[in-house]
């Protein structure tokens, strides 16, 4: 406001002081013309001449003052009744209050003159009315001082106004701030939805806390699905070796006891590593490489891969590829999330009798498709989105050896790479499909920005 009052302080103050030259330099230019005429005439034709003059002007009215006096200041003539002695004593440039008639009855009204002393002591003075430009300048001070307090009045009032609305948002993002410090994830910055600088900064701030939550709460997962799952075999583990201890037993049975700790020890590494592997992919990581991968080749190899195991269960193991899918990606990664898929329906997907799998590629021209498709029991309904999440085995597989991390991996994998699993119904049987899009939005990428 400070900045602003002397902005236009400054400028009212030079439109004054400009308007005052003009109007000076107008005023001296009259005075002096009227003064000219005067003194030819009284070249021409001396006192009575002038007197003449002077009679003739004072007729027509106007802001010109004139008076002719005597050597004992006696006025002969001219439209100014008197004037005080001190002033009829002074010559040259002298500003003076006159008596003026008006509707009113006398006023007293300013004037600039120029005082002449001529021959024989007679007196001539010839000014002009400057009342007006005394108004003038009372009109430019009230205008000034109004002005600059009305300014003053809404220049406080408005930045009243828009600091108490300003700060007491940013007042609401500190109160956010400081509860979420105080431990509570959940709360959100408060949004007016008037989009603007504000509204953008605290929409950004809560997405990011989205962020935060939804990771805070996977490695929660992951921790508690780590105490609860590892548990277990590691209870076994060392009640196993106690056991071998306590038993009198001989060197072959140690070594069995041994063993099966190896074996034990084994499982737990693999699902250390297979956790590890989903946690990299999640958190974005892997500097996984994006290469062109030939969906034919890879399905191909794979199904070569399994096909004895499955032949040892009586299970026919085909690949169903149209020649030209391809995409991008990594093919450890790929490749891995297709055994977990083919080992998972080999494992499952197969009745006493044996079974059939069908693995195929599929381009749909948004993405491309890997599906594994059995013929066993399938996956009740209520349990297809569940399964998908660490450590979920259901009741029926629990007599077989795994710790339920396959299909975690395979949906990080989908993540990764912006894509998805879907879990379907074979009729009969299971069917997998990972969908990878074409145009990936590389989970690194839009999850470290
Ligand atoms: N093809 C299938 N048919 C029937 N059920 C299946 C099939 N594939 C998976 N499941 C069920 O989903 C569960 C989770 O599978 P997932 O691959 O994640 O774990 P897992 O096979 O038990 O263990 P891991 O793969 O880590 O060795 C399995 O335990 C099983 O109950
Ligand atoms: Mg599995």
């Amino acid at each position: 406001m400070a900045l602003f009052g002397s902005a236009s302080a400054g400028a009212i103050g030079y439109i004054y002081y400009q308007t005052n030259v003009l109007l000076a330099r107008q005023l001296e230019q009259t005075i002096e013309a009227e003064t000219r005429g005067l003194a030819e005439q009284y070249n021409a034709g001396g006192i009575s001449s002038l007197t003449k003059a002077v009679s003739n002007r004072s007729l027509t009215p106007g802001n010109s003052l004139y008076l002719v006096t005597d050597r004992d200041g006696r006025r002969i003539t001219g439209n100014l009744t008197s004037i005080s002695k001190d002033l009829w004593n002074s010559v040259g440039r002298v500003e003076f209050a006159y008596k003026r008639p008006s509707q009113r009855g006398v006023e007293s009204r300013l004037a600039l003159a120029n005082i002449f002393r001529l021959p024989g002591g007679f007196r001539l003075i010839v000014g002009r009315d400057i009342e007006d430009r005394r108004i003038f300048e009372r009109i430019v001070r009230s205008a000034f001082f109004i002005g600059l307090g009305f300014m003053a009045l809404v220049g406080l009032g408005g930045g009243w106004l828009v600091s108490r609305g300003l700060l007491a948002r940013i007042d609401a993002v500190t109160a956010t701030s400081r509860t979420i410090m105080e431990g509570d994830l959940s709360e959100r910055v408060p949004l007016n939805g008037s989009g603007d600088e504000l509204d953008r900064l605290s929409r950004n701030l809560n997405a990011m806390l989205d962020r935060i939550e939804q990771l805070m709460a996977g490695m929660r997962e992951v921790s508690d699905n780590i105490a609860h799952d590892l548990k277990t075999p590691l209870t076994r583990l060392r009640n196993r070796a106690e056991a071998a201890l306590r038993e009198k037993s001989n060197a072959k049975s140690y070594r069995d006891a041994l063993e099966q700790t190896i074996q034990e020890a084994d499982g737990l590494i693999k699902t250390f590593n297979a956790l590890l592997s989903i946690a990299r992919l999640e958190a974005g990581t892997t500097g996984n490489a994006m290469n062109e991968i030939d969906a034919n080749a890879l399905v191909q190899d794979f199904v070569e891969l399994y096909e004895p195991t499955a032949e040892e269960k009586n299970i026919t193991l085909t690949a169903n590829v149209a020649n030209g899918v391809h995409f991008k990606g990594d093919r450890q990664l790929v490749g891995q999330a297709l055994a977990n898929l083919i080992d998972n329906a080999i494992k499952y997907g197969a009745t006493g009798k044996g079974g059939e799998i069908e693995v195929t590629a599929t381009d749909t021209g948004k993405a491309v498709e890997l599906t594994v498709a059995d013929s066993g029991p399938g996956i009740p309904e209520q349990d297809r989105e569940r399964v998908l999440k660490r450590f979920v085995r259901l009741e029926e597989s629990r007599s077989r050896p795994g710790s339920g991390l396959g299909l975690s991996l395979v949906a990080a994998v989908a993540r990764l790479y912006g894509g998805s699993v879907r879990v379907e119904d074979n009729e009969p049987g299971l069917r997998m499909v990972l969908s990878l899009p074409h145009k990936t939005t590389h989970n690194n990428e839009h999850r470290t920005r």
